[in-house]
C-alpha cells in the first residue's frame, strides 16, 4: 500500500497488517469525519484505514489535532462517521440503530476518555463497576481487586471524583475500562495526567491484560516510551494514517514523530499559518 504524507511517500509493508490467522477486534475502512460546515468546517478524519488486531496493544500517535480522539470515538460508535465503514469484530457499526449501538458499546467496548467522564455523584468504586452494574453483569472479583491494587486506588475507593486528583480520576477511568474485560479497550491518553511511576503502572497493567488475558487495546499517546509497549503503532497526520510501525523501540518512535512534525510544519505553512505564533 502506498501512502502519501505531505512531501513524503511511504510504503507500508504488508508485515504491519495482521498475520494469517489474526483477526481485527475493530477496524475502520475509508473513514472520514467532518465537523461543522462552511467556514467552521473541519475534516478531522480523511479516509482512514486502520485495524486493531485481536489480542494486541496498538498505540495511536500523531500531532495534536491529527484526529486521534476522533478515530477512537468513531471506532467506539460514540460518533457517526461522515463517510466509510467501521466494524467491531464482525459487527458493522455504520448504519446500526442508536439503541443497538449503545448495547454493543456497553457489552463489548471499554472506553477511557481523554477527559475521564466519571459520574460526579458516584464514588470511585461505584464508577469502576458502573458499566457492569448497568449491564447486569457479574465481574471477576479477583481481577477487580488486582486492577484496583495495581492502579493504587484502594485508599480512594470511597471518594467521589471531585475529591480525587486528576491522576487518580484517570486511574479510576482506566480501572472502569479494564475490570469488565471487554472485547476492545479504547484508551485516549490514559497516562496523560500521571507521573512516570503511575504511568508505568498503568501501561504495565494494560500490557499484562493483553499478554495474560488476550485483551485488545488501542492506546492514544504522545509518549514514545508508552508507544514502545505496543505491538504496533499507527501514526496519524491531518486525519490520515501515514505510517505503521511493528513493535518499535522508543527511539524508532521518536524518529518517526520527528519526521511527522516536520510534515505537520510543512502543511501548516502551506496552509498559510504563521507557525511561529503557535509556538512550534
Ligand atoms: N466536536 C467537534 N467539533 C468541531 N471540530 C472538532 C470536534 N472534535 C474535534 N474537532 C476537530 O477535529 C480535529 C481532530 O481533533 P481530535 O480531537 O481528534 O485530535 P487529537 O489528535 O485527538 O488531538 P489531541 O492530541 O490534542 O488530543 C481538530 O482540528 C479538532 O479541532
Ligand atoms: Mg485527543
Amino acid at each position: 500500500m502506498s501512502i502519501e504524507s505531505g512531501h513524503r511517500t511511504e510504503t507500508v509493508s504488508p508485515s504491519t497488517g495482521p498475520l494469517p490467522g489474526q483477526r481485527y477486534a475493530a477496524r475502520a475502512e475509508g473513514v472520514s469525519k467532518v465537523y461543522g460546515s462552511g467556514e467552521t468546517r473541519v475534516t478531522a478524519l480523511d479516509g482512514v484505514d486502520a485495524g486493531f488486531v485481536r489480542g494486541e496493544l496498538t498505540a495511536v500517535m500523531g500531532p495534536s489535532g491529527s484526529g486521534k480522539s476522533t478515530l477512537m470515538q468513531c471506532v467506539a460508535g460514540l460518533d457517526r462517521v461522515t463517510e466509510g465503514r467501521v466494524w467491531i469484530g464482525e459487527q458493522e457499526l455504520t448504519g446500526l440503530p442508536e439503541r443497538a449501538l449503545t448495547e454493543l458499546r456497553r457489552d463489548r467496548v471499554g472506553f477511557v476518555f481523554q477527559s475521564f467522564n466519571l459520574l460526579p455523584t458516584l464514588n470511585a468504586k461505584e464508577n469502576i463497576t458502573l458499566p457492569a452494574d448497568l449491564a447486569g453483569r457479574t465481574l471477576d472479583t479477583d481481577w477487580v481487586e488486582q486492577v484496583i491494587d495495581t492502579l493504587g486506588l484502594r485508599p480512594r475507593l470511597a471518594h467521589r471524583p471531585g475529591e480525587l486528583s486528576g491522576g487518580q480520576q484517570q486511574r479510576v477511568a482506566c480501572a472502569r475500562a479494564l475490570v469488565g474485560r471487554p472485547e476492545l479497550i479504547l484508551a485516549d491518553e490514559p497516562t496523560g495526567n500521571l507521573d512516570s511511576r503511575a504511568a508505568g503502572e498503568v501501561l504495565g497493567l494494560l500490557r499484562r491484560s493483553v499478554d495474560d488475558l488476550g485483551q485488545t487495546i488501542a492506546l492514544v499517546t504522545h509518549d514514545p516510551a508508552a508507544a514502545a509497549h505496543a505491538d504496533r503503532v499507527l501514526f496519524l497526520l491531518d486525519g490520515r494514517v501515514v505510517t505503521t510501525l511493528r513493535a518499535p523501540s522508543a527511539p524508532d518512535v521518536l524518529e518517526t514523530m520527528a519526521g511527522l512534525e516536520q510534515d505537520a510544519l510543512g502543511s501548516a505553512s502551506a496552509a498559510g499559518e504563521d507557525t511561529r505564533e503557535t509556538g512550534r
